[in-house]
């Protein structure tokens, strides 16, 4: 399929969910009501939704069908042993702990290993990730390379972790006061961009020369994977799993959100190899999520998942999954969009900053992009900038490094004819940006203020 350009979806769809097509003024009432978030937006009221990959992918045939095979027995169901089987697969980690998402392996483990005083690194922490590890009092660090925060700048590993830095922040903190060093695969906050394997294996000697543990938050590991396959020398003719099983070999333990390269719905995961860790995060999961033999998750979710695993690490569904992410992003960019280059893996990022300098960043850019999208042609993106990460636990509030407007695209949902029409959508609104107004929120929660704040257009 190299030979052509046109980029076919590696799939027929079998059964189709109606989009309602509705007007700017219905959308208007909604923004009103909704105060301006799109996060409290009915999703009928969008028509092509890019909020999140998270969730939001269709499943095929054969997950449906496991689906249908799921058995809820309470211990030692028999789909317990077909996500085992596949989880261990890629990441054979001794123990598994199903969770009903990420944030829910990330709540247990830094619940057990983090508390005051202590520090976590990371490239760059996601939302939840950050905010668990906020929660137990340590302080959440993030050290990606330099290029990793500037979005114009090209660098086909822009997840990277900067290696001086950590090693500056282990020293300055001491090993003693570092509970986990984790490195995101890929790197969602900086842009869906991936992480080497060179860059893993620097972190690991880090971490060895220490003696901290290394673990993955690996939600994209077969982007991830996939990058590696056709970026990094001497990996294009490696299989995608084997690929993956290094990544793995490489840490002491992952969290993972089975609602992104695990092609589900729910799910997710805590793995790790140490058995006195293990035990100690089994108990919290008890308390909090279930039995360890079936986590959050219903025995069909654990089905679906296992096939999941399956699916995603295959060459034609990655090829085609990266293929029209670029297909988005270049399309922006030819018309002059400033977006985080180069694409990254699940997502399409605008730098609403650059696109609308006259919005200063605590007037929210981010914000007043993503609004205009919804209101123009109800497309729903997510801000990734000052709302999402400008408000610190002491409460004070400062600009983010970036503020994007972030496309996530839903894993085979939508086709090349909804992004033609999100590429015409964007260039419309990015016309007329000089137009746009700021925001400024008018009620806010403490933490994850993103997902339930109300804002009002500034005049
Ligand atoms: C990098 C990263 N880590 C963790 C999470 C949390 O996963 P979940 O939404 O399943 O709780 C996400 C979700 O978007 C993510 O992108």
């Amino acid at each position: 399929m190299d030979r052509w350009k046109t980029i076919i979806e590696p799939f027929r769809i079998h059964s189709v969910e109606p989009i309602q097509l509705k007007t700017v003024e219905q959308r208007d009432a909604a923004l009103r009501e909704a105060g301006w978030n799109l996060f409290a937006i009915h999703a009928d009221d969008v028509i092509v939704d890019l909020l999140t990959d998270s969730g939001t992918g269709a499943m095929s045939r054969d997950q449906w069908a496991g689906i249908q095979r799921g058995d809820e027995s309470y211990a030692g169901s028999p789909s317990w042993y077909a996500f085992l089987g596949s989880v261990q697969a890629l990441f054979p980690f001794g123990h598994v702990i199903p969770t009903h998402q990420g944030r829910a392996a990330e709540k247990i483990l830094f619940a057990t290993i983090a508390g005051p005083g202590m520090a976590v690194p990371n490239n760059t922490h996601f939302d939840t990730t950050r905010a668990n590890v906020e929660y137990t009092g340590a302080e959440a660090v993030d050290l990606v390379i330099p290029e990793g925060r500037i979005p114009a700048a090209n660098h086909p590993f822009k997840g990277n972790m900067d290696i001086a830095a950590l090693e500056s922040f282990l020293t300055e903190r001491g090993a003693a006061n570092i509970p986990a060093v984790f490195v995101t695969i890929t790197n969602n906050s900086g842009g869906g961009q991936p992480v080497s394997l060179a860059n893993l294996h620097a972190v690991r000697e880090v971490c060895d020369r220490f003696a901290v543990p290394l673990f993955l938050d690996a939600c994209r590991f077969a982007e991830n994977a996939w990058f590696i396959h056709e970026r990094e020398d001497g990996q294009s003719g490696r299989s995608i799993p084997d690929i993956v099983r290094e990544m793995a070999s490489l840490a002491d333990g992952m969290t993972m959100s089975a609602k992104k390269d695990g092609l589900a719905n729910i799910g997710g995961w805590l793995a790790v190899n140490d058995d006195a860790l293990a035990e100690r995060c089994r108990n919290l999961l008890i308390l909090t999520e279930g039995f360890p033999t079936y986590g959050g998750l219903a025995g069909r979710d654990l089905e679906a998942i296992a096939q999941g695993l399956r699916e995603v690490v295959d060459e034609d569904y990655l090829r085609y999954r990266i293929r029209s992410t670029a297909y988005l992003g270049d399309a922006l960019e030819a018309c002059g969009i400033p977006t985080v280059r180069p694409v990254g893996g699940h997502a399409v990022y605008i730098d609403a900053r650059a696109l609308l300098p006259h919005i200063p960043p605590l007037e929210y850019p981010g914000q007043a992009l993503a609004v205009a999208l919804y209101r123009e042609g109800g497309i729903r993106g997510c801000e990734i900038g000052t709302v999402m990460f400008g408000l610190h636990t002491d409460g004070t509030e400062t600009p983010a490094a970036m503020d994007l407007v972030r496309l996530a695209i839903p894993r085979r949902t939508y086709t090349q004819s909804h992004i033609d029409y999100v590429i015409e959508v964007v260039r419309w609104v990015a016309e007329q940006g000089g137009d746009l107004p700021g925001y400024r929120i008018v009620e806010q929660p403490r933490a994850l203020r993103h997902f339930t704040a109300r804002f009002q257009p500034l005049d």
